[in-house]
Formats: C-alpha cells, structure tokens, sequence
C-alpha cells in the first residue's frame, strides 16, 4: 500500500497534485474548504477548459482513489500534507499569508508527528523556515518542505505529470525527505534538493525571468515596429541559440494572470524590505503595464477618435487555454477601450462567463452594460462592426476559417495583439491586418 497523502486547497494547484498523486496509485484526502467549491467537486459540477484533468478526475473518483472532504480533520493518517492555498497580493505588493497560517494552525492538532507539512503554494522566502519555527515552538516534530509548484494554467496535469523539475527545500537527512526523494525517483526527473529559502526563491526568480523575457521582446517589437524589421523573425533567430532558446519570446499585449504580476510585485517588495531597490523588475513591470497601451494606439491610428466606434473583441482571459481572467492583459486592454467609449461585441470561447462576475464582484457589470454585448460564438460577435481586436491566443481563434472572417468583416480592419496570422498571408487575402512588431 502506498503512503498516504494530504491536499489541502483544490484550485488549480491543488486539484493537479490530487490528481496527479492519485492517478499514480497513491490514496489522496483532498480537503477543500470553500462550500461552493467543495460541492462543484463531489457533485461532477465542477468545470475546467483542460479536459484530460477533468477526465482523470473523474477516473480517480470513481476508482475511489481520492476522498475529497470539507473537513480538515480528514487529514489525520496523512503522512504528506501539501498545501496548496492562494497566497493574493495583499496591499504594496506584499503577499497575504492568512491562508497559509490560516492551513498551519488548522492542520496542526490532526497532523502525525511524523508527518510532512509540504508548502506548494508561492510564498516570500523565509515563510518554511517560519513555519517550522512554529511548529517547533508547539513541540511537534512535523518537517516543513518548500516544494514549489511550476505548473502552467491550462496544462496543469501535464505540467505535473512531466515537470521539467522537481525543486524541494528542507532537510535532506530527515527520514520522511529521504523517503519523499525516494518516492519521487519513480517520477524519473531532475531532483534539486536543497535549503527551503532557496526553493522558495527559485520559484520567484523562475517566474521573474520568465517575465523579463516577455517584456524583453515586447520592447524588441516596439523598435521593430519603427525600424521596419519582423520579431517574429527576430525572435526565432535569437531563439536559436541554445544559449536563450525559444521559449516566451511571444510579443504581444503582455503578461498577467494570477502569477506573474503577483510574484513580480512580491519580489520587489521583498526586496525593498531589506532596502533594495531591483530597477530591472520595476522596468520589466513598466514595460508591461505600458504595453496595453499598444492596442488603443493602433485603432487611434486608424480613426483618431474612438468614441462611438464598434468593434469585436476576441478573447478576455489572461492566455488561450485557461478560463481564468484574474488579472487578464485582455479585460485591462478591453477595459480601456470601454474607457474610450467605443461599443464592444465580446467573445471569447470560455472567459465570459467569468469576466461578468469579475465585474458584478467589482460593481461594474451594470456600468458596461450599454456599451457591451455578448456573443455566443465568434461569428456573432462581427455583426456590424467596424473591426476586430484579438486579446487572448486561443486555438479557436488561431483556427478560424479566413474567407468567411473576410465576409463576415466588411471592413477587414484586425488589429491582433497575440500575433496569430502571418500578415503576408492576411495581406493576399485583403485584410488590414496590424501584429505586434511585424511588418503589414
Ligand atoms: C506561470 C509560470 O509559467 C508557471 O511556471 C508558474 O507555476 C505559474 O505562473 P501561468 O500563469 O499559467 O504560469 O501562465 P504562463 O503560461 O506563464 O503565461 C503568463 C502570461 O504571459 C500570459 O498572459 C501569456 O499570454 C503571457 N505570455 C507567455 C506572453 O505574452 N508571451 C510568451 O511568450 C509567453
């Protein structure tokens, strides 16, 4: 019989360890706190755009492989406990922890003395060390890990399934790591094993670097774009060398989502608290913020004036694959536009019905009303308007039959924030076609 595990939180995070632990024949508590959550998942009403997640899901339920229970008393013949709780940005960047200390002191009376408390969830460096601090004060001989979590929105089984590493922080001669390391070798990938601030700050530094990239070949298309070459083009031949590789050179509206922005934001505050300024991240950041602005140029271009004018916009969430808005690049740019005063008919396959409680949570659905409507699927979304804007790279969009997107659009007018076609293309099919970075 394998060893028992704990999961504690059963978002996106949490759901792909329960999973993927499962699927791999290990018994799994999931505990999830929220009601309404909680019962989206014992009832099957749960919902996610990523489909081999909610199939394996539902296999390990049936199988009776997972016990998914409100009640974090569940936990207690667990002998790993990852905890995989959000961890928001709180005010000036810093991360809100009352989750996390909130998971520390409910889990604690049920915990096995012998058990691992394992933190997934991002947290400031310093936060395992803390925690054990605690633990060792209330003298439970509970082992905190930081064992960081890589994986991406959309592919998150995927992602757990075949991670390019596994980084674990804590105490490499405690018996229960020694057994977790052994437990992992069937994973067959590369193990760094090493203190739980580093793990914590690999996590930071991964996420921030993958930032730079984004918001260096943001600022690279925005030179192409005056000096006449093609990013795209650019990109691929620096993406050559092994040395920077190919991976998140895609121009386009910028980054967001729940991550990037939050860790970025977390790390400069980290920084500050011990009086370092880090202008690199507070440039990256800036090129960020300022490359929603690109969108609203390119329609200026065109008209002057945006008041009164009707477009569709494809895509609000933060990247195809993923029904997530939370701080979406998408809804800042649509938000602008709103701002402008031009009229919106938005689609986007899987994102609206989140956006509208975004909005309904933030007060604003009624004021957008007006100015908004919903289309149900793309072609909807085109009658009489004036052009398109593309926000989100969904597969959907990337996939869309061109002759009857140049019927359907009188105008032909498309400005493409994600970069989707290839404008010589666009160009022999009669389209105005605007890219990021990219020659018409
Ligand atoms: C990220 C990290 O990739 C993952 O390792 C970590 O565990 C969580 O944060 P995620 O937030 O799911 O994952 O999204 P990611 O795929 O990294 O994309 C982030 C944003 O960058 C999206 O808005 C995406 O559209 C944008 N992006 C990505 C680009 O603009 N260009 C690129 O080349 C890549």
């Amino acid at each position: 019989m394998k060893q028992r595990l704990g999961v504690l939180g059963g978002g996106y995070v949490g759901l792909a360890v329960a999973v993927g632990f499962a699927e791999r024949g290990f018994p799994v508590v999931l505990v999830e706190s929220s009601e309404a959550r909680f019962q989206a998942l014992t009832e099957g009403s749960f919902f996610s755009s990523e489909e081999d997640l909610v199939k394996a899901f539902e296999k390990v339920k049936e199988d009776g492989i997972i016990h998914i229970t409100n009640r974090v008393e569940d936990i207690q013949e667990v002998v790993y406990l990852f905890v995989c709780v959000g961890t928001p940005e709180g005010k000036e960047g810093k991360t809100d922890l009352r989750p996390l200390w909130a998971a520390v002191e409910q889990s604690s009376p049920y915990l096995r003395e012998d058990a691992c408390f394992i933190i997934k969830s991002t947290v400031p460096v310093g936060t395992g060390d803390q925690v054990q601090a605690w633990f060792n004060e209330k003298g439970k001989a509970v082992q905190v890990l930081s064992y960081p979590e890589f994986l991406r929105e959309g592919k998150t089984l995927e992602d757990f399934r075949q991670p390019s590493r596994i980084v674990m922080g804590g105490d490499p001669h405690h018996p229960r790591v020694k057994e977790l390391r052994h437990l992992l070798a069937e994973f067959s990938l590369p193990l760094l094993l090493t203190s739980r601030r580093d793990a914590e700050m690999i996590k930071y530094a991964a996420n921030a670097f993958l930032a730079t990239k984004i918001s260096f070949i943001n600022q690279m298309a925005q030179l192409c774009e005056v000096l006449g070459s093609d990013i795209q083009t650019v990109a691929k031949g620096i993406g050559m060398d092994p040395r920077i590789g190919q991976a998140f050179l895609a121009a386009g509206i910028g980054y967001g989502g729940p991550c990037l922005p939050k860790d970025m934001a977390s790390l400069m505050e980290q920084g500050r608290m011990q009086d370092l300024e880090m202008p690199l991240l507070a440039a990256v950041t800036r090129i960020n913020d300022d490359q929603r602005q690109w969108v609203r140029s390119q329609l200026r271009k065109q008209w002057g004036e945006l008041k009164g004018r009707f477009l569709a916009v494809w895509g609000v969430t933060f990247k195809g694959g993923s029904e997530d808005v939370r701080e979406s690049q998408a809804v800042s740019v649509l938000e602008d536009l709103l701002g402008e005063g031009v009229h919106i008919q938005l689609y986007d396959p899987f994102g609206l019905e989140p956006l509208k409680r975004q909005w309904e949570s933030r007060g604003v659905l009624e004021s957008y009303a007006g100015q908004v409507q919903w289309a149900k699927n793309c072609w909807e979304s085109l009658e009489r308007t004036e052009g398109l804007v593309i926000l989100t790279d969904w597969q959907e969009f990337k996939e869309v039959d061109l002759q009857r997107l140049k019927t359907e659009l009188p105008s032909a007018f498309i400005v493409d924030g994600r970069n989707l076609f290839y404008p010589s293309m666009m160009d022999q099919l009669g389209f105005k076609y605007v890219s990021v970075g990219r020659k018409v």
